[in-house]
């Protein structure tokens, strides 16, 4: 499973690239929001320090035309920039239409494994279900990530899972052992899952140790 970060802050970027785990980057409109920068600006400078890997760039749209028209714009910033539709009837024709135009799609807020499947056929290159929305409506993400493993393995297809919404190292763990492609994760869990208390007492013995010597 390969690590994407789910982030339209540049700092979090260079900080994760720095960790050498980096295989993409996802973005939304509150994520940018919060930026307060101008979407198109914020992905060129995204795509400048991401430059191959996935960077998925969300449309504001609800009809197909318009996502289209949107989604052709972010993806003559850069090669890498990935369209994010959300998961409609419109965004399925749109996903059907980049798809023709070799456009890559993420199509995101995926409640159902109907829902993923319906995305795949219509072209999506990646499938975004959201984890942490449906824990907390008290639904279990993870049995969702469990269902499309299964009928995207049992149809041999080739559209890839994100997890995403993902809150802690337990969704992103249990991701990987499910089967998921990728998972985007907020940079604060990035940071999380690094961690244990064991490593950070061993260390502190260890240096007690030497300086003891
Ligand atoms: C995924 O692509 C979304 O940007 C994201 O994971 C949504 O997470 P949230 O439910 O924490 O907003």
């Amino acid at each position: 499973m390969k690590f994407f970060i789910d982030t339209a802050n540049v700092e979090e970027i260079k900080e994760a690239k720095a960790l050498g785990i980096l295989g993409g980057v996802t973005t939304n409109p509150s994520l940018v929001a919060k930026e307060g920068v101008d979407f198109h600006d914020r992905l060129r400078e995204i795509t400048s320090i991401v430059t191959e890997e996935s960077v998925s760039a969300e449309v504001i749209a609800l009809d197909a035309e318009g996502m289209i028209a949107e989604g052709k714009e972010l993806a003559a910033i850069a090669p890498n920039i990935t369209v994010k539709v959300p998961m409609t009837t419109e965004g399925l024709k749109a996903v059907h239409a980049f798809s023709e135009l070799g456009i890559t799609t993420n199509v995101t807020l995926v409640f159902s494994g109907v829902q993923a499947l319906l995305a795949a056929r219509a072209g999506a290159t990646y499938v975004s279900p959201f984890l942490g929305r449906l824990d907390d409506m008290g639904q279990n993400g993870l049995e969702l990530i469990s269902e499309i493993v299964e009928i995207f393995d049992t149809h041999k297809i080739p559209t890839q899972i994100i997890a995403a919404s993902v809150r802690h190292p337990i969704h992103v763990t249990e991701s990987a052992r499910l089967g998921a492609h990728i998972a985007t994760i907020p940079f604060k869990v990035i940071q999380q899952l690094s961690k244990h208390p064991l490593t950070d007492q061993g260390i502190e013995k260890f240096l007690a140790d030497w300086n003891n010597r």
